[in-house]
C-alpha cells in the first residue's frame, strides 16, 4: 500500500544530501542499484539496521550486504585475500557480493552480519547508490526493498507498493539494469563457492581467479532443505528462555525492568556482577534490543556461566525475529 508519507524523489544533489543525512541519523532510504532497489540504513548503526528488519517484516535476522562506494571504504571491514582483491579489481563496482571473514577492527554492526564472523560486501554499479553512500560516508546495509516473501523491486513504484510508509524516502532511478540480485561468492574457505546465482557467472569468477568455482545454491536460496542451512551464530552454553528468575550460576540476558527479577536463593538480579548480566533494553525498546542481541549473547557466552537465562521478550514486530533467533540458539 502506498501512503501519503512515502516520497518518491528524483535524486537531485539536494535530495541526495537529505537522503545522506537521513542515513546518518539512523533512518531508512530506498535507492536504486544496477540489480534491484535496496532498502538502506547505516550499516554501522545496529538500531538503524533493526529498522530494516522491522520495515520488511522479516521474521528472521538474515545477514545483510554492506554496500561501499569503493574498495577503500570496505577494506577495513574484512580480511581481503588475493582472490577477493582480484575479484574487486575486475568486478567492482558491479553485481558481485563477496562473503569474507570479518576484521576485528571493522565498524559494521553485529546485527548487519546477524552475529556471524563473516561479512557480505559489495560496491554497486549505479551513480545514485554510489553518490548516496559517498555522501553518507558510511557503508550502507541494504537488502532488496520489498516486504519479506515478495518479489524484489526493480522500479521505485514496486518499492512503494511493497513497503508503503515503512520507507519515508525512495530515490527514483528508473528501472534497474539487471532486475536480478547480485551473485554472492563465498570466499571464507579455501574453496571458491557461489551461494547465490546472479548476473556474474561461475565461469567469469573462475576465469578471473584461475581456480575452479562451484555452485552451492541451496545454502541460501532454499533455506528449507535441511543440512544445508545458512550457518547461524549460536552460543556455546545453553539458553533458558522466558526466565522469571536467575540461578546463581547463570548469566542473565535481561529485557526491560529488573524490578521483579530475583536471584534464586536470595538477592536481586540488579545486584549481579556486571560480567553476569546484560540488559537488551532497559526501556523495553525492541529496536534497541535487536541492535544489542548478538553482542550481548557473545558477552555472556562464557564457560564460567552454566547457561544464559533470557527474560521474556514480547512476540510482536521485530520481537518475532529476536525470539526466532533465541529459540534456535536454545535448541542448538
Ligand atoms: O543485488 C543485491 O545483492 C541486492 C542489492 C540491494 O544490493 N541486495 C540483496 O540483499 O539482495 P539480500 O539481503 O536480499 O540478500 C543478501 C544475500 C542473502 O542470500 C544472504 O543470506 C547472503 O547475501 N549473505 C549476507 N551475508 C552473508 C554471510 N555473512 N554469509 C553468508 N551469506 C550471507
Ligand atoms: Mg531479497
Amino acid at each position: 500500500m502506498t501512503s501519503m508519507t512515502t516520497r518518491i524523489a528524483a535524486p537531485t544533489p539536494d535530495v541526495l544530501d537529505e537522503a545522506a543525512r537521513m542515513i546518518r541519523a539512523g533512518g531508512l532510504v530506498a535507492f536504486p542499484t544496477e540489480t534491484v532497489y535496496g532498502l538502506g540504513a547505516d550499516a554501522t548503526n545496529g538500531e538503524a539496521v533493526a529498522r530494516i528488519f522491522a520495515a520488511k517484516g522479516r521474521p528472521k535476522f538474515n545477514p545483510l550486504i554492506s554496500h561501499g562506494a569503493s574498495l577503500e571504504m570496505l577494506r577495513g571491514e574484512a580480511k581481503f585475500d588475493d582472490r577477493a582483491l582480484s575479484l574487486a579489481d575486475q568486478f567492482w563496482p558491479g553485481p558481485l557480493t563477496m562473503i569474507l571473514p570479518r576484521s576485528e577492527t571493522g565498524k559494521v554492526a553485529d546485527l548487519t552480519c546477524a552475529g556471524l564472523n563473516t561479512i557480505a560486501l559489495r560496491v554497486p554499479d549505479h551513480p545514485v547508490a554510489l553518490a548516496l553512500i559517498e555522501k553518507a560516508g558510511v557503508p550502507i546495509a541494504a537488502p532488496s526493498a520489498n516486504a519479506s516473501g515478495t518479489l524484489s523491486p526493480t522500479s521505485p513504484h514496486h518499492v512503494a507498493e511493497s513497503l508503503g510508509d515503512a520507507v519515508p524516502l525512495i530515490l527514483a532511478g528508473g528501472s534497474t539494469q539487471f532486475g536480478l540480485e547480485s551473485t554472492v561468492v563465498d570466499l571464507t574457505g579455501p574453496e571458491t563457492v557461489i551461494v547465490r546465482a546472479g548476473a556474474i557467472t561461475a565461469e567469469e569468477v573462475s576465469e578471473c581467479l584461475g581456480v575452479p568455482v562451484t555452485y552451492e545454491l541451496s545454502a541460501t536460496d532454499k533455506p528449507r532443505s535441511p543440512g544445508q542451512l545458512l550457518k547461524h551464530y549460536a552460543p556455546n552454553i545453553p539458553l533458558r528462555l522466558k526466565a522469571v528468575d536467575v540461578k546463581p550460576d547463570e548469566a542473565l540476558l535481561a529485557f526491560g525492568s529488573l524490578k521483579f527479577m530475583c536471584v534464586k536463593g536470595g538477592g536481586k538480579a540488579s545486584d549481579l556482577p556486571p560480567a553476569q548480566i546484560r540488559n537488551l533494553s532497559e526501556n523495553a525498546d525492541l529496536l534497541e534490543a535487536a541492535a544489542n542481541l548478538f553482542a550481548y549473547l557473545r558477552a555472556l557466552d562464557k564457560p564460567e556461566h552454566k547457561r544464559i537465562a533470557v527474560m521474556d521478550i514480547p512476540n510482536t514486530g521485530i520481537g518475532i525475529a529476536i525470539n526466532d533467533r533465541l529459540k534456535r540458539a536454545a535448541e542448538s
